[in-house]
């Protein structure tokens, strides 16, 4: 493979801003949305908001990002109603941080149906207003924190949040958010705190300006590690790629010293990345940010297969997140599954191609990537779990040299 490829806007960063418009009186805009489906998902979402009380369920249902809408729409209207989020397969998903950051400030819940059975729906009422609290998050969570963030800058009286989570998307939403009228403070570390403005809408009118994607980047970086005679990958973040980065280096998969890399004054550069004929096994444990993560896990497992001796695969975000390992062995892969978080790749093992199922998004394109570095032709199905994240991906990596059908 060989050329350039641009880094689309964060997918993430871009859910939470999204569905913080509905803090706003009037719409704010957005610039540099990636066209991806779950974007479109949450622009369906908020425009099937029309009383407050009801959202869109089956459209909630297929994304886990829908949960970001409940708080605003909670401290907005007071009342709201909506299913349990669906979105990646990847492990149990519970929300009871959001449920009990909303008791905390007043709320009371109800739950209906049945957990598991798909048709699990929860009522949330406020019907005295929202007040501020000072909640402790039980685990950190991305969506928990921008969730209870959102909720507490309508409501009255101020919100000290603890144990927050630590991920840029974080920052990104208050950032955009205290640019309209917010105040929050403290957002990127693990004390936040929010002034609530007491139901008053946000009123601002700037933009809210999407940053690259720092998953899909560091995704590219694997591919072009593994297949590019020179791949360059613009707007490359590479500041929030330290702890993925310092992987690479030690698996022999981007050279120790890079003189432009992290030097920009907001990290954003191209880079360019090319095949390494020698590769080292490395083990990796994912983490909150700025460790390793969670969404890098599956590709870099691709890398391993590629790499001399033996790397352990340490997943402790999410406790399903190694189902794709299968159709990795099937593709002619060494990785043995130690337990529900662990697998242990040993490499290096040619691959073949090999239909394949894509499990969630994330898994999705790491097939994409052992599919491109395989002897033969593969077929991967549920590609809409790819097109959730990453926008027209068979184009783009066409551009660069793949070969790649959509059919
Ligand atoms: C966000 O999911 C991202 N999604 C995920 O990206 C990402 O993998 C994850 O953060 C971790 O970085 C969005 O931003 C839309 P969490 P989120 O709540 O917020 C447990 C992708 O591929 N937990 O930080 O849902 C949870 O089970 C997606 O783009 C509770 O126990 O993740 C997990 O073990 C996939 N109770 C841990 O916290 C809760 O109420 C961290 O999850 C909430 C979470």
């Amino acid at each position: 493979m060989e050329g350039e490829i641009e880094v689309k806007g964060s997918k993430n960063a871009a859910l939470a801003a999204l569905s913080a418009s509905l803090l706003f009186k009037n719409p704010p805009k957005f610039l540099n949305l990636p066209e991806i489906e779950d974007i479109k998902r949450m622009r369906e979402l908020i425009f099937s908001v029309s009383s407050g009380s009801e959202i869109d369920e089956e459209i909630a249902k297929r994304f886990r990002a829908s949960i970001l809408v409940v708080g605003p729409l909670l401290a907005r209207f007071g009342e709201v109603r909506f299913p349990h989020p669906g979105g990646c397969v990847i492990g149990a998903r519970p929300i009871d941080v959001f449920l009990e950051g909303w008791r905390r400030m007043g709320a009371e819940v109800e739950a209906s149906g049945q957990t598991g059975g798909g048709n699990l729906i929860y009522k949330v009422t406020a019907k005295n207003g929202l007040r501020g609290c000072d909640y402790t998050f039980k685990t950190m969570s991305v969506t928990g924190t921008e969730g209870m963030m959102m909720t507490a800058v309508l409501a009255k009286g101020n919100t000290v949040l603890r144990n927050c989570a630590l991920e840029p998307e974080i920052k990104y939403l208050a950032d955009f958010l205290n640019k309209n009228g917010a105040n929050i403070s403290g957002a990127g570390a693990s004390t936040i705190n929010v002034e609530g403005k007491c139901g008053k809408l946000l009123e601002g009118a700037e933009f809210f300006v999407n940053p690259p994607d720092r998953i899909e980047a560091g995704t590219l970086a694997i591919l072009g590690a593994l297949a590019a005679k020179q791949l360059t990958i613009k707007n490359f973040p590479a500041l929030e790629l330290n702890a993925f980065i310092d992987i690479l280096k030690e698996a022999g998969a981007m050279p120790a010293e890079i003189p432009s890399l992290r030097k920009s004054r907001d990290g954003i550069s191209a880079f360019t990345f090319t095949q390494s004929k020698n590769l080292r096994a490395v083990s990796v444990k994912t983490a909150e940010y700025p460790g390793f993560a969670t969404d890098l896990q599956a590709p870099f497992t691709v890398l391993a297969t590629q790499a001399n001796g033996e790397s352990l695969i340490n997943e402790t975000i999410f406790e399903g997140r190694l189902a794709y390992v299968g159709d990795l062995n099937r593709m002619g892969a060494k990785i043995t599954i130690m337990d529900k978080q662990r697998a242990l790749v040993t490499g290096p093992t040619k691959l073949y191609g090999h239909a394949l199922e894509s499990p969630d998004l994330r898994a999705g394109l790491a097939f994409v990537i052992a599919a491109l570095i395989a002897d033969r032709e593969s077929k991967i199905g549920n590609i809409y779990q790819i097109d959730r994240g990453y926008e027209k991906i068979d184009e783009r990596l066409r551009a660069v040299g793949a070969q790649i059908q959509r059919v």
